[in-house]
């Protein structure tokens, strides 16, 4: 067994949504979070701005002793997942891999699309995995820019007329394509679940990214003992405000205030 925390890092908040797949699947399990909400959002940054503010959340959460660290973020596993692993000398587990796989188990017609923010398409990472592992797919991608600013706003309801428009505006040629499995390659886009469901419809998959990677942390990592882990917070601006919209993401209030970190010291 081995008690040492989880490391886990997001541009902001999203990466709460692989904190609550975690808390359900693997409950001893103590985990650090860092939320770099003093720049989020990261995703239509260049790969040189993702890499170095990656490197820094990374370098913070390597002042804990940690067993692994997930890259709870499409965004930055798209972009600087080789260049942290090859720095590392403990296990560094993306989202697009395990989100790639299970696209790849769901999917029964072979067109799958794939939804992230602007930097992450532009990598053409979870295209690449998947065509890689099966060339015969379809694979169609749309970068939605917009979707992160509004989650993090907490626009996220069904009935929504903002968010169901640029749902439409965004979907609508995913829709027309045919696919039956969307990859949520974004973190922040398990909140949009049910509007996006409700348009894309019963016959379309939805696979989130997130929680695929913390499935993948099972399979790969020795386990804590029995009990409860802990979990501690960490923000880069305005914790108040992050413990607010962290009950919306984990669907239960933080236990204990989320603490600010000085993130352009690391
Ligand atoms: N949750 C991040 C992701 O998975 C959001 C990126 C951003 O900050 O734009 O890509």
């Amino acid at each position: 067994m081995d008690n040492r925390p989880i490391g886990v890092f997001d541009s902001g908040l999203g990466g709460l949504t692989t904190v609550r797949r975690l808390h359900e699947a693997m409950p001893a399990e103590s985990i650090v979070y860092f939320g770099d909400t003093g720049r989020v959002p990261y995703g239509a940054r260049s790969p040189e701005t993702i890499t170095r503010y990656a490197r820094q959340d990374v370098a913070f959460l390597r002042s804990f002793d940690l067993k692994a660290i997930v890259i709870a973020c499409g965004t930055v596993s798209s972009v600087a997942l080789d260049t942290l692993s090859a720095e590392s000398d403990i296990p560094v587990i993306g989202v697009v891999w395990p989100a790639c796989a299970q696209a790849l188990r769901e999917t029964r017609n072979g067109r799958i699309g794939v939804i992230g923010t602007s930097s992450t398409i532009r990598s053409g990472s979870y295209e690449r995995m998947l065509l890689t592992a099966r060339p015969e797919l379809r694979v169609f991608t749309q970068p939605c820019p917009l979707f992160v600013p509004l989650v993090e706003n907490g626009r996220v309801q069904r009935g929504d007329v903002v968010i169901e428009t640029v749902v439409r505006e965004y979907l609508s040629g995913l829709k027309e394509e045919g696919i039956d499995t969307l990859i949520l390659g974004c973190t922040h886009y398990p909140l949009l679940r049910g509007v996006i469901a409700s348009y894309m419809g019963p016959s379309v998959k939805l696979v989130d990214s997130g929680a695929a990677a913390a499935d993948a942390v099972r399979t790969m990592l020795i386990p804590a003992g029995r009990g409860r882990g802990q979990t501690r917070y960490f923000v880069s601006d305005d914790p108040a405000s992050f413990r607010q919209l962290a009950a919306l993401f984990l669907s239960e209030e933080i236990a204990h205030p989320a603490e600010l970190v000085d993130i352009s010291s690391y």
